[in-house]
């Protein structure tokens, strides 16, 4: 049965962009799959006061069912309010590939859609994008589009390097397609290894620093489209610190490289609105639940690992609202 997000305490992302952007500062984009995340991050995000957008992917929506998803955003709300302060929630499909799906999820209460068209041709992106804003549209629900690709895996799709935006193309893609925000490609790019150590120069105590991302092309779109939100992908920061406990007990990571911190911060201060983190929290989490099963193999309750692997991504969370997005202070 179809659901508007509006009666499950949802709000899209049309207010909080314009805030974000005024404000210098990003609405922090979480992806979650299940009941422990999202816990943490409405935890993190109430006792910070940050506004938050809980992201879902398609792989995120099998695995957790559309229906409890519905109910969980909806307990998200109402949780936020018993923990005492009533912050605003977005629910946003993350990465959708077909207007099917866009479809779909406006009808299961999602207050936000990404109808991702980066991987076709310019004309097809153009295409679908619109016909998902005039869906979507209809009902309030906001939609993020994205041009450029960036390297890595998205779902199910590779892209070996990366496809910068093009800024000569935002102005027309925003006007023909009418979404309310723009993924942009400038060097970021998904999971926990973005760049290779040869990629990377290295600093006086040998740790490696990755290129830095191109602020050039983020402010020639940001001249062409002012005022316009900017959406920055694959924006984990992979703390070395989280990759050293999980290697150090059982794990193997190898050449886990991620986005400085420092440069996320700058990006925020811009017309870039919504910062996308997910690999960063599997890392925490993986840390902590490899800690416990190392340091107490005879546990087997989930809470006992579960637990403080909720502990650990909270307190993630809130430095990312504190430190590096800004979000912090701005329910
Ligand atoms: O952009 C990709 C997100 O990190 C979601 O990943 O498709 O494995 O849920 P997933
Ligand atoms: P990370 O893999 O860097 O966390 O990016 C997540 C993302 O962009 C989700 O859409
Ligand atoms: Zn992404």
């Amino acid at each position: 049965m179809a659901v508007s997000y509006k009666e499950l305490g949802l709000v899209n992302s049309r207010e909080l962009f314009k805030k974000a952007i005024s404000g210098g500062y990003a609405i922090p984009a979480y992806n979650f799959n299940n009941m422990e995340q999202m816990q943490a991050i409405i935890q993190a995000c109430v006792e910070t006061k940050s506004p938050v957008i809980l992201q879902v992917s398609s792989g995120a929506r099998k695995y957790a069912n559309q229906t409890l998803l519905r109910y969980m955003a909806q307990g998200a709300v109402e949780y936020a309010k018993e923990l005492g302060y009533e912050i605003p929630i977005v629910l946003h499909l993350d990465h959708g590939d077909t207007f099917e799906l866009c479809k779909s999820c406006v009808e299961y209460g999602f207050s936000s859609v990404m109808i991702d068209g980066s991987h076709h041709s310019y004309d097809d992106n153009v295409a679908l994008t619109r016909k998902v804003v005039e869906y979507a549209h209809q009902y309030d629900v906001t939609v993020e589009g994205e041009l450029g690709v960036l390297a890595g895996i998205e779902d199910d799709v590779q892209a070996d390097h990366h496809t910068y935006t093009r800024p000569e193309e935002v102005e027309d893609f925003v006007s023909k397609t009418g979404v309310d925000s723009l993924a942009i490609s400038i060097g970021t790019s998904h999971g926990a290894n973005k760049f290779t150590p040869h990629q990377c120069t290295r600093d006086a105590n040998g740790i490696l620093i990755p290129p830095p991302l191109r602020f050039d092309i983020l402010e020639a779109i940001e001249q062409r489209l002012p005022g316009f939100p900017i959406v920055l992908h694959g924006s984990s920061s992979v703390p070395q610190d989280l990759v050293k406990i999980i290697n150090e007990n059982g794990g193997k990571l190898k050449d886990a490289i991620g986005i400085p911190e420092e440069q996320l911060r700058e990006a925020a201060k811009s017309a870039v609105c919504k910062i996308n983190i997910d690999s960063d929290g599997r890392l925490a989490m993986t840390a902590a639940v490899r800690k416990v099963f190392v340091e107490k193999p005879a546990e087997f309750d989930p809470r006992k690992y579960l637990g403080p692997a909720r502990d650990s991504l909270k307190e993630l969370y809130k430095h990312k609202n504190i430190e590096v997005l800004g979000s912090a202070g701005k329910a």
